[in-house]
């Protein structure tokens, strides 16, 4: 970490907090019981900053560690640690630049040039005041790399000419939205999602299921005789297994093709009645309960995923 140390010239020797702040310091102060109101040091020296102009003059720090009873070099310690907080004056738009391996991979270095170009070296400030900047590290936005920080938001997934676009209307005084700059959404993939396009992953319309997996198909011929009831699941009760059913499917499926099914759970499963894909693919959250205490192997079928694995077997079907 570099040596930080805090402008003793710049910052004049006052400093008070902006009335409307009072009620943001009570708010933080009313979190921790008065003996231990110093846990607050952080929330406060971040208004104090916010008080004075976007960074912590030592009167700024004096009057935190006056509010909170502490020494002022405990407060010292504090605002030189965090890089959160700037110890000298920086201008009305301070710009962090991550330049962390994702950020640097991604171009954060032209973006550094566009910064020395259009502001000038870490923490000059330009004549007007408004623009400074700074490298800083990883800000947690690797996703939308090349990104920078200006006062409290992100911009993301920079290009040279789109940051000295931003810089520029910030310096003629327009504001600009924060956000990326390119078609995603937050850090979803560009053009859109690709993974969890399957509603049924995230929607709860797996826990709504009503339809139980082993109950026979409607008789269509009433010629036929009816078809002797088979043993359900619905049938078995919490406890003692599920009981075997006495005829199988017409279909059966090779449920090997489900990963985490092996020959040994075939054989169990297809002893609890269970043939098909389709009949997995329907099981209710109380299905899975009693499938997995007969097969001993609790939380195997959420963890294998078995239900979604069916669902796409059954779907394959359909369409061979
Ligand atoms: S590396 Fe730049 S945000 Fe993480």
């Amino acid at each position: 970490m570099a040596l930080r140390r805090f402008d003793l010239e710049a910052g004049g020797t006052d400093f008070s907090f902006a009335p409307e702040t009072e009620d943001k310091i009570a708010f933080w102060l009313g979190k921790y019981p008065s003996e231990k109101k110093r846990s607050a040091v952080i929330p406060l020296l971040w208004l104090a900053q916010k008080d004075n102009a976007g960074w912590l003059s030592e009167p700024a720090m004096r009057a935190v560690a006056d509010r909170l009873e502490m020494p002022y070099i405990r407060v010292y310690e504090v605002a030189t640690f965090y890089t959160m907080f700037r110890l000298r004056p920086v201008g009305r738009h301070h710009i962090q630049l991550c330049g962390t391996t994702p950020c640097m991979l991604r171009g954060a270095h032209d973006l550094k040039e566009v910064c020395r170009d259009r502001i000038g070296e870490p923490f000059a400030i330009t004549d007007d005041a408004r623009l400074s900047w700074e490298e800083v590290e990883c800000l947690g936005a690797c996703v939308n790399a090349p990104m920078v920080q200006i006062n409290d938001y992100y911009y993301e997934d920079l290009t040279p000419e789109r940051f000295a676009s931003v810089l520029d209307q910030l310096r003629n005084g327009v504001d600009v939205a924060p956000g990326t700059f390119v078609d995603r959404q937050r850090s979803a993939p560009l053009g859109g999602a690709t993974s969890l396009l399957d509603a049924g992953l995230f929607d709860g319309s797996r826990l709504a299921q009503a339809h139980l997996p082993n109950l026979p198909e409607p008789v269509t011929d009433t010629a036929q005789p009816a078809a002797p009831a088979r043993t359900t699941l619905i049938d078995v009760q919490p406890g003692p297994p599920p009981e075997r059913v006495e005829t199988a499917s017409e279909r059966v499926d090779d449920l090997r093709k489900i990963k985490g099914i092996g020959p040994k759970a075939v054989t169990q499963l297809q002893a609890l009645g269970i043939y098909q894909f389709a009949q997995i693919a329907a099981w209710s959250p109380a299905d899975v309960s009693r499938i997995e205490a007969a097969l001993s192997g609790a939380g195997r079928v959420g963890r294998e995923d078995w239900i979604a694995q069916a669902r796409l077997l059954v779907q394959a079907n359909k369409e061979a």
